[in-house]
């Protein structure tokens, strides 16, 4: 059957706790040597708009350890670029794929493409969303802390992308979410909207930073400026400097805190070289966790769960 991650609202908490169990247990048996090959003969077509180190290697390095083939297409090269319908394009890729990561700037424009699209569509992040990097993050907290539950998770910085997708993981599967960012940054509004009603976890907006990081257990930064918004970094370095994650800051939170980033990282600028490089950040982690929890998704999107077979 075909499913989609174009946001974490297209999962359930069923799928989440599926998904930490399995990627976990994919990690562990990576680990011993053992070679978990499900997906052979399947392929994966990446269609990346916007750079990427983490996502597109993750995903690429997922699919040939389950013995599938990732397929690049590089958007410049292919028809896309001289304006073919992403309905036409959809409906042609799903005949020769068997599931494609997308990276671009517009949520609709992925949204069009899944609605003609057969083969399951992942958001490899948009300007709105990234549900993958926050699936493998919450994948770091529990290797960290040993459950999501009971713990306060403190987001510092711009209500971006990835804040958006640790709102909506915090209504489907019950966070505790604090999310401080400067005035006119928070995250957006349809995006609040959306999950307010049906959330099951608590989600606090604050413009003040050392609010949202008091006895917190996770405190998460990511860049002041994502991608496509280059211009405005010197103007937000000015806004945003009070929000910088480092020692002062994390004084607030729980000793054994853990910091996270999703990367790329900007030392001197939303975290310090101090905090990143300090015995509570656990960033690597984050960056290798992405790739087991990308086997996990694609695994689950393109042959099922592994329970049910
Ligand atoms: N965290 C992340 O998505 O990194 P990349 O931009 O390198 O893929
Ligand atoms: N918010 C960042 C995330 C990069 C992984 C961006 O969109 O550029």
């Amino acid at each position: 059957m075909k499913k989609d991650i174009l946001t974490l609202l297209d999962l359930t908490k069923e799928d989440f706790l599926y998904l930490f169990q399995r990627a976990a247990e994919l990690k562990k048996r990576h680990k011993k040597g053992i070679v978990d090959q499900p997906l052979i003969g399947k392929s994966l077509g990446l269609i990346f708009e916007k750079p990427s180190t983490r996502t597109r290697l993750s995903f690429e390095t997922a699919m040939i350890q389950l013995g599938g083939s990732p397929i690049f297409i590089s958007a410049k090269d292919t028809q896309i670029v001289r304006n073919e319908p992403v309905r036409d394009t959809a409906r042609v890729l799903s005949r020769y794929i068997d599931a494609v990561a997308i990276r671009t700037f517009s949520q609709d424009l992925l949204n069009g493409f899944a609605e003609f699209s057969d083969i399951p569509v992942i958001n490899a992040l948009t300007d709105l969303y990234h549900p993958c990097q926050v699936l493998s993050d919450l994948l770091t907290v529990i290797e960290h802390k040993g459950e999501y539950q009971n713990q306060k998770i403190a987001w510092v910085g711009d209500g971006n992308n990835v804040a958006h997708s640790w709102i909506n993981a915090a209504s489907v599967i019950g966070l505790d979410l604090r999310l401080a960012c400067p005035e006119g940054y928070e995250p957006k509004r349809e995006v609040l909207d959306k999950v307010l009603s049906a959330c099951c976890g608590t989600i606090l907006v604050t413009n003040d930073p050392h609010e949202a990081v008091q006895d917190a257990d996770v405190i998460y930064t990511d860049v002041w400026a994502s991608m496509g918004q280059e211009r405005e970094q010197n103007m937000r370095k000015e806004v945003f400097g009070p929000f910088q994650v480092n020692t002062d800051l994390i004084r607030g939170a729980a000793p054994d805190a853990i910091v996270m980033h999703c990367l790329p990282a900007h030392r001197g600028e939303e975290i310090s070289e101090q905090v990143l490089e300090g015995p509570q950040s656990v960033v690597w982690d984050q960056a290798e966790n992405k790739m087991h929890m990308h086997k996990a998704i694609l695994e689950a999107l393109i042959i099922g769960n592994h329970k049910e077979k």
